[in-house]
């Protein structure tokens, strides 16, 4: 997007100015941005319990990305310097190619806890013999979801032993579409698990999405090209990467480094940080079986020495419904990044996070990462001076 070159180098109004124009943005928009994204008194007072006020964080947005072929610009929500300048500079310097990414199609996981289950074997076997009149009920409770494509798939079992005996736990597993699908997700558990506990002789405890969304991975790639960054550059990446995977010190700080920038787009598109973060950090624990935590991330070299990071995680976000509808500002983030689907943001967010770890592990593998910092800080104190 040559029209935004330079775009850390204008004032805030000259920024503001650009964005309208290149992005048509009405008025009511611009407003809403010079406005700080204010939430009403009112609106907040709709969505949570209690409400007193409401707080704000800086919207930005990270350039340079390029993903699949198509320009982007990632909006990020963040009280922290540098994360979006770092995104930026790590978007850059992997262009012109820039990033790849795919994104599963929304498929949810809900789970029904089955306690007191008189004979397991025997309920497994008739959910089983009944799956497909089971699938029949599914699909009806989830009937409002067909328009969108989506609706319950299937189902499995899957029995546990615990200090309190045996479980049957039913996942289901539902294509919410465009939602991040909680609300769908636990509604139908509750209207369908009567039927699942008739069927099973046992008692029905917990019915409740899982945020371990492995069935809505994402993927993001980029190479890093030794003519760019330095083939001593790459070196002492690789040694940092090592470190991440062999010592759950870094690498928790490492994944907070990634979490800097899934997290911010999370927050500006209205989405569930909360979800997302647990999500991300139980895939890190158990992607590799018995290793233990781990990074989110992978880096190599190429056959040409040039450097790979990819990154892979569990993304359940939306680009409807809940808060989404509430906050002014997560609309219209949404409408700067272009995200027509909820795997136009997934993959964004992906890339983000990719790009916020290479920047990190850059920094601290040349110039240490208290340089960039320090330059904002500075800025911060001129202001309140
Ligand atoms: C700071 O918010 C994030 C970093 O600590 C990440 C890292 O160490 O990789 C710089």
């Amino acid at each position: 997007m040559s029209n935004f070159s330079g775009f850390y180098k204008l004032s805030l109004e000259q920024r503001l100015a650009i964005l309208k124009k290149e992005l048509s943005l009405s008025d009511d928009e611009l407003i809403l941005l010079k406005n700080s994204g204010s939430l009403s008194l009112e609106s907040a007072n709709t969505m949570i319990e209690n409400t007193i006020g409401a707080i704000h964080l800086p919207l930005g947005l990270a350039m340079n990305f390029k993903i699949n072929g198509t320009e982007k610009i990632i909006p990020m929500a963040i009280e922290e310097p540098s994360v979006i300048a770092g995104a930026s500079k790590a978007a850059k310097l992997c262009l012109p190619d820039g990033f790849t990414a795919s994104a599963d199609p929304s498929i949810m996981i809900g789970q029904i806890q089955l306690v007191n289950v008189k004979n397991p074997k025997k309920a497994i076997e008739t959910l089983n013999a009944k799956r497909d009149e089971i699938l029949v009920l599914a699909k009806k409770l989830t009937e409002s979801l067909t328009k969108y494509g989506g609706g319950v798939q299937n189902f499995k079992m899957k029995l546990i032993e615990t200090n309190r005996g045996e479980m049957i736990i039913v996942y289901f597993y539902v294509n919410v579409a465009d939602a991040m699908g909680a609300n769908t997700i636990n509604t139908f558990l509750e209207k369908i698990s009567p039927t699942i506990a008739e069927y099973t002789q046992s008692e029905v405890r917990l019915r409740i999405l899982s945020n371990l969304a492995t069935k809505r991975m994402v993927r993001a790639k980029a190479v890093w090209k030794k003519e760019i960054i330095g083939e001593e550059t790459i070196e002492k990446f690789l040694d940092a990467y090592e470190f991440a995977l062999n010592d759950v010190y870094r690498c928790a700080t490492h994944n907070k480094g990634i979490m800097n920038g899934i997290d911010a787009v999370v927050l500006a598109t209205g989405n569930d940080w909360r979800a997302v973060e647990a999500g991300a950090h139980a895939y890190a624990a158990t992607k590799e079986q018995r290793k233990g935590y781990t990074s989110l991330t992978h880096y190599e070299k190429d056959e040409y020495g040039d450097l790979v990071g990819s990154i892979e995680l569990p993304l359940a976000i939306a680009t409807v419904g809940g808060a989404i509808n509430t906050l002014p500002t997560a609309k219209l983030a949404l409408k700067i990044l272009g995200a027509k689907s909820s795997q136009d943001l997934a993959m964004a967010i992906a890339c983000a996070g990719l790009a916020n770890n290479f920047a990190a592990m850059y920094a601290l593998s040349t110039t240490g990462i208290q340089e960039g910092h320090m330059k904002l800080h500075a800025r911060k104190n001129e202001i309140k001076g």
